[in-house]
């Protein structure tokens, strides 16, 4: 049985990775500070530790007690605006914490890495559809440090013999496992689908960022993933680089795009609710259009997505978030 160490396993993307892991017997150790994560999204049977990945010499203890056939790195600081005033924390965490990562495999022969990256390393997006080869551009700190940490990883495989990583670029990432067993538990990312679960248990106000970008009804458009089909491009990505497969890049996404409105309206149909609108300007940096161009991944891999279907996201993360209120 091989040994693989998630590390932000506590977190919302790296549980449900875990899940799938655990699916598919593999042995899982998880490091996570806490921070933002949560014990109760992992079985008690988990070897877990509390570390944080700026804390060289207790990472070091977890690589030297285990022989690990990857890494899964999830761990990183991700909210856009609070990346601006906190850009050295986000430096310390996103990019000394992967070197950190990054030394260790090098030092204990872990030659198997998956990164967790994201759709903000490109910035103001030109193109319909976003490809792993065009330009990045990051317009935030956040997004600067995933490039950074990023190069980190490429370099890596130039200098560590039999070393082999892939980069996952995550477009916005949202769901819960349909069984009602995990799900996001932190509301507060900004991201559109969570903020109208939050919005959904309260006052049922939804603010608009901006209504006049060229696009089919004037506000911006995404590409929604499910995050059981994220967390499966995870398993893939291991099994292509157990089976030579090559170290690179693979967008996730399901290269389609919904508008802010139509997700709106998609996230009332699914739950029966009514949102209140409220109009806002544009905010800075949003690019109009951000939507994958995923052929890589198709090519590349096995994985097929499962969750392809707006409804079934808004309605699992909903349902996940209404009864975790009424257990309280
Ligand atoms: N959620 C999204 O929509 C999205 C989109 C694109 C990329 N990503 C990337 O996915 C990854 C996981 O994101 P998530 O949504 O699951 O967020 P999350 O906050 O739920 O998970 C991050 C986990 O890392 C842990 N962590 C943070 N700093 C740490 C440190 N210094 N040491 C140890 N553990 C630490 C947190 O406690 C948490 O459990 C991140 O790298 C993020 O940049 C997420």
């Amino acid at each position: 049985m091989q040994n693989v160490l998630v590390v932000g396993g506590a977190g919302y993307i790296g549980s449900h990775t875990v899940q799938q892991l655990l699916k598919k017997n593999y042995k899982v150790v998880v490091v996570d500070d806490l921070s933002t994560g949560t014990r109760a999204s992992l079985s008690q049977q988990i070897e877990f530790h509390q570390v944080d990945i700026l804390n060289f010499a207790d990472l070091k203890k977890v690589f030297s007690q285990n022989k690990f056939s990857a890494v899964f790195h999830f761990a990183a600081k991700l909210s856009v605006p609070e990346s601006f005033p906190k850009h050295f924390e986000y430096f310390d965490t996103n990019v000394v914490g992967t070197k950190n990562l990054l030394k260790l495999c090098e030092e204990f022969g872990v030659n198997r890495f998956i990164f967790s990256s994201t759709a903000a390393v490109y910035g103001n997006v030109q193109s319909a559809l976003v490809k792993e080869t065009d330009s990045l551009c990051p317009q935030n700190p956040y997004g600067l440090t995933k490039q950074m940490a990023e190069a980190l990883v490429v370099n890596q495989a130039s200098i560590q013999k039999d070393f082999k990583y892939r980069i996952l670029r995550y477009f916005n990432v949202a769901g819960a496992e349909l069984d009602g067993s995990n799900g996001p538990r932190n509301l507060n990312s900004g991201q559109l689908i969570l903020n109208l679960c939050r919005s959904s248990v309260g006052d049922r106000v939804v603010k608009v960022f901006g209504t006049d970008y060229a696009t089919k009804d004037g506000t911006t458009i995404r590409d929604f993933i499910h995050v059981v089909d994220l967390a499966e491009a995870h398993t893939e990505a291991f099994k292509c680089l157990e089976s030579n497969g090559n170290s690179g890049v693979w967008n996730c996404g399901y290269g389609q795009g919904y508008s802010v409105m139509e997700v709106i309206k998609a996230f009332e149909a699914a739950n029966g609710l009514k949102f209140d609108i409220r109009l806002e300007p544009p905010r800075q940096g949003d690019p109009a259009q951000v939507v994958a161009n995923n052929e890589l991944i198709f090519k590349e891999s096995s994985w097929r997505p499962k969750y392809n279907d707006i409804s079934v996201i808004c309605k699992s993360t909903y349902e996940w978030i209404k009864n975790g209120i009424e257990r309280k």
